[in-house]
């Protein structure tokens, strides 16, 4: 307990962490939310490639450093976030010194090389790792998203090698394929498709994160459910990784909220309440739920995807206050 609030990931103790994004801002802005009320860690930008290692073999440590310094000082878990993306890379990685693209062989040894040393430095720290970020294509027969450097480099086998990679590195990290648009059927069953192969081919994968960037109005809970149960066939647990809920449906444009009406803030709560219900439901698979931030005045969502817009899609206010969908959650 603080200021009498409940704390909710001890009210969640015996079902999952759970967790929030943070950065350099948010971890001095929400210091008390994120100590009383979260107990697991991801950083928002500092852990990708471009973060980390900057120019080559030059890494700069610096955030992620002072993140597991708090993380360890308070007793939180660290979620790894991420090795390999089709964003956030530096120009360097995928150029020689001419500037020419590099090849396969080139780009494993990079891979490897960057794994080992980050992976090596917080292997007390950071228990698991999103070791494939959003690699799958979202529309359409493609399996795989077509513009990746990594897939144009490497070859289709780069996830396999990735994962093989980030094993060595930390045999005793979990390791995950991360996704948005998870629990969309199409998608969510190329998801499927994928880890099958991985596991099939006895591939080190032990989870698959469900992003979870949803809204007020959907995915439904039973598509939900559904993609929860079909991901769990594989075998592997889930972690729910970066979850919000704007208070827009992706196509509303609407720039003229200050602030959210009842309705929404209402709709809000019951979406939330009955989403953690669900996740309750399956704590022998979901094993850790993350929310994209601690509180709506520092998410992604604002001026995203519509500029000028304000979203509000966290459990706690624009001061820090418990949203209805605060006391929902923890009512059980
Ligand atoms: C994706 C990435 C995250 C982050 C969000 C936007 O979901 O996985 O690292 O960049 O987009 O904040």
């Amino acid at each position: 307990m603080s200021n009498g609030l409940v704390s909710l990931y001890k009210k969640y103790e015996d079902y999952f962490p759970i967790g929030a994004a943070v950065n350099p801002q948010s971890l001095k802005i929400h210091r008390d939310l994120l100590i009383n009320q979260f107990n697991s860690l991801t950083s928002e930008n500092h852990m990708k490639f471009e973060a980390l290692q900057p120019e080559k073999g030059v890494f700069n440590f610096t955030v992620a450093d002072e993140l597991t310094a708090f993380a360890k000082e308070h007793n939180k878990l660290v979620r790894g976030h991420t090795l390999v993306w089709h964003n956030q890379n530096p120009a360097w990685l995928f150029q020689d010194d001419d500037g020419n693209r590099v090849n396969r062989d080139t780009l494993l040894a990079r891979l490897k090389e960057h794994a080992e040393t980050v992976m090596q430095r917080y292997k007390d720290t950071v228990y698991c790792w999103d070791v494939v970020n959003e690699a799958v294509e979202d529309t359409g027969p493609e399996v795989l998203r077509q513009r990746s450097p990594w897939l144009e480099i490497i070859g289709e086998d780069f996830i396999e090698q990735a994962f093989i990679i980030a094993h060595e590195a930390n045999p005793d990290a979990l390791l995950f394929y991360n996704d948005y648009n998870e629990s969309e059927p199409a998608k969510r069953d190329k998801i499927y498709q994928l880890v099958k192969g991985l596991k099939e081919k006895d591939v080190p994968i032990h989870g698959v994160g469900l992003q979870a960037h949803w809204n007020i109005y959907g995915p439904s809970i039973d598509v939900i459910r559904e993609a929860i149960e079909k991901y769990a066939e594989l075998g592997v647990v889930l972690h729910v990784t970066e979850m919000d809920l704007s208070m827009f449906e992706f196509h509303d444009r609407r720039t003229d909220l200050t602030e959210p009406t009842e309705e929404m803030l209402e709709r809000q709560a019951q979406r939330y309440e009955e989403i953690f219900s669900l996740f309750r439901e399956y704590k022998d698979v979901v094993t850790n739920v993350t929310l994209w931030g601690a509180a709506d005045d520092m998410t992604w969502l604002h001026n995203f995807p519509v500029r000028g817009r304000t979203n509000w899609p966290l459990l706690f206010d624009m001061k820090h206050n418990p949203k209805p969908a605060f006391d929902r959650i923890i009512k059980f």
